[in-house]
């Protein structure tokens, strides 16, 4: 992991290498700019099969109706959310519960400085806490950027669903890609 840990608990904020920047768990305050980086993503067509707008009142929601086990972090750069992850469950079936999908988006102004990687650090620090034994991420057709994030981490390639799903009526295929993160496997 990157930075030095100042808190025990789960929530603790973690120093990265820019003294004003820090990962801490996601505000209420911080939905605007997490609907934003978003929206930008959203928009290049190759992130995600959501669609947009979210506003901060809708990302409120979001993060309000979280569970204990779906935690949002934010990068805080003085003051200002540049980048989110999220983990979730990867499924509702109980065998499954040490399965989970992450969730890495950063600011298009930030992007190709390391804010993915530390992100995407983060979460692999912080899912065995959380009860995680595997991290799952699901990355569409075209996604250079998070199929190279998610390989510089040691993620193995699973497969590829071919036609998953659509955007703006265009059919791509996804890349499952893994982390165990349990050592006696
Ligand atoms: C994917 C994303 C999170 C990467 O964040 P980032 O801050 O730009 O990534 P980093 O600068 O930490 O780089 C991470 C790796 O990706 C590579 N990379 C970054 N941008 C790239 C690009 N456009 N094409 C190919 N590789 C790229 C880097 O070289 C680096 O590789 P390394 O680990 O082998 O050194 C960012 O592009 C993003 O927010 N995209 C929209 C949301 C999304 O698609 N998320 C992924 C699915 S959850």
């Amino acid at each position: 992991m990157n930075g030095v840990g100042v808190g025990s608990s789960r929530s603790m904020l973690v120093r990265v290498p820019t003294p004003d920047h820090l990962i801490r768990r996601a505000e209420p305050r911080d939905a605007g700019a997490i609907g934003a980086i978003y929206d930008d993503a959203i928009a290049t067509g190759v992130a995600t099969f959501a669609a947009g707008p979210h506003d901060a009142a809708e990302r409120r929601t979001w993060l309000a109706a979280r569970g204990e086990r779906a935690p949002v972090w934010v990068l805080d750069a003085d003051g200002t959310a540049i980048a989110w992850a999220a983990l979730a469950p990867f499924s509702h079936r109980e065998w499954y519960d040490g399965v989970a999908e992450y969730t890495v988006y950063v600011s298009s102004s930030a992007q190709g400085g390391g804010v993915g990687g530390q992100m995407l650090d983060h979460l692999i620090g912080e899912a065995p806490g959380l009860g995680y034994w595997k991290l799952v991420g699901m990355i569409l057709e075209g996604n250079e950027a998070g199929l190279a994030l998610a390989r510089g981490r040691g993620f193995r390639e699973v497969g590829t669903h071919h036609a998953h799903g659509h955007v703006d009526g265009a059919w791509r295929d996804v890349t499952v890609v893994e982390l165990h993160l349990a050592e006696n496997r």
